[in-house]
């Protein structure tokens, strides 16, 4: 840099501090008197002590005259009086291709304590979804490499599906396998209020190092603050976005779009927003759309997101699920049944929908993936005759070919982790089964 760059930022700089005084912390929430900041601008809690960490903070709300701050940290070493500074800035992080195979944190820094490498640039972790009249019409295929999904419930590039499941069926394997095998390029992977366990589970077996090596993975496990796991979600969908606008292809994978909705609601309950449906307040459902719509295609790169969504119990009527369901282009649902069965992956393929398949494939592939669904239909429908004997061969002819096809089909849907699939292969597999 040239010297001249030096004074010209030396003249630019405010040399004045903004500082505030905390008077009361009452679990997540920080009231301090000053400093001069407005909503979501982040400030420095200076603890008391020699040589302590400053804690970063955000500016949530505010009370009369005081702020309303949450910590990104936990509130060691804190007590009345202590200083609270204003930055004047909302949260940026430094993005750029140096962090391709990092495992990174909520606040961009690498988990493994290493420093960031160079030639980074900041950016900003919350931005605006673009103009829905900017975007441009989803028309073209990504190979995800599962088969199911290829043949059966084509995903385009820049749509956005949910992929709806309850707890152990499948969810990490199958965004493992997508992460390795797509034809993307690069993954940005986020893994919110997981346990810290199924973290290195993740990395080292799901994802693995072919798939790290394309791969920038945000974690925030679930003892972080709230406002960490909220800001995750919103640091990877900001990477994501800086990739998008470099003109990549980029898959995001949001590990889950619930815990996110969770730890929404615990910001929310915390500033004194009332409850409605299940405890979540109303920023939740305000929030959930603003985060979801930043991805999809503009009309320099692709995100392609996928967002998994816990169901308790499978009941896919409970808040979140409903909400996502309405915002995205397409949902994947897990069946608890299935995995049971041994059939990986589980994706009930009869309640699952992509909301574009039908204007990216061809006629003759959407009538074939017609043509299975429907037989796979009509079985399930006589299921019950069929295994206890009591329907007769030759009653009709639509059961007869559905009970003939059955175990081809359910075979072809079946994929091992590691099977590796193109979509082009995959179709010609469906086709040969004579469907
Ligand atoms: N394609 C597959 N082939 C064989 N087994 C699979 C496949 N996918 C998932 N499994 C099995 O299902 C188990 C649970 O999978 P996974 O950990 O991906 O589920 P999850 O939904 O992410 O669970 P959690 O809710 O705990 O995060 C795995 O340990 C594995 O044995
Ligand atoms: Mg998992």
């Amino acid at each position: 840099m040239k010297v001249e760059n030096y004074l010209q930022s030396i003249e630019q700089m405010d040399s004045y501090k903004r500082l505030g005084k905390i008077q009361r912390v009452i679990g997540l929430m920080i009231e301090s008197q000053g400093p001069e900041a407005s909503i979501g601008d982040v400030c420095y809690i200076h603890p008391n002590g020699l040589n302590k960490k400053k804690i970063p903070a955000e500016v949530v709300g505010f009370n009369n005259e005081k702020l309303l701050l949450m910590p990104y940290d936990s509130l060691k070493d804190v007590a009345p009086g202590c200083l609270v500074e204003a930055t004047g800035q909302p949260l940026t992080i430094k993005v750029g291709r140096g962090l391709i195979g990092k495992v990174i944190d909520s606040l961009g820094k690498p988990l493994d304590g290493s420093p960031l490498p160079k030639g980074l640039t900041s950016y900003p972790s919350e931005q605006n979804p673009p103009n829905p009249l900017d975007r441009p019409v989803i028309k073209d295929q990504i190979s995800t490499g599962v088969k199911s999904i290829d043949t059966l419930l084509t995903v385009g590039k820049g749509q956005r599906v949910g992929i709806f499941a309850g707890s152990g069926v499948g969810k990490s394997t199958l965004l493992g396998m997508i992460a390795r095998n797509s034809n993307a390029d690069i993954n940005i992977i986020a893994l919110i209020g997981e346990r810290g366990r199924e973290v290195k589970e993740f990395v080292q077996n799901d994802l693995g190092p072919e798939g790290l090596e394309r791969s920038i993975v945000v974690v925030a496990t679930s003892d972080q603050p709230a406002l960490m796991r909220m800001k995750g979600a919103y640091t990877a969908t900001a990477l994501s976005e800086y990739f998008r606008d470099a003109g990549y292809s980029v898959n995001l994978m949001m590990d889950s779009v619930t815990r996110v909705a969770m730890a929404q609601r615990e910001i929310g309950l915390a500033a004194g927003e009332p409850p409605t449906t299940k405890g979540y307040t109303p920023s939740v459902f305000a929030i959930l759309p603003k985060l979801l719509e930043r991805t999809g295609l503009n009309e320099k790169g692709s995100i392609t997101a996928f967002y998994t969504v816990l169901v308790d119990g499978d009941d896919f009527n409970e808040p979140i699920a409903d909400t996502t369901r309405g915002i995205l282009d397409g949902h994947f649902i897990l069946d608890r049944k299935l995995a049971e069965q041994g059939r990986f992956p589980a994706i009930n393929v009869l309640k699952s929908v992509s909301r574009v398949m039908p204007q990216l494939v061809s006629g003759g592939h959407l009538s074939l993936a017609t043509r299975t669904r429907s037989l796979l239909a009509t079985y399930e429908e006589n299921q019950e005759l069929i295994q206890i004997g009591a329907y007769k061969r030759g009653t009709s002819r639509e059961i007869d070919e559905a009970i003939s096809f059955n175990s081809r089909i359910i075979q072809f849907l079946k994929q091992g982790t590691n099977e590796q699939v193109s979509d082009g292969e995959a179709l010609k597999q469906l086709e040969n089964l004579g469907l």
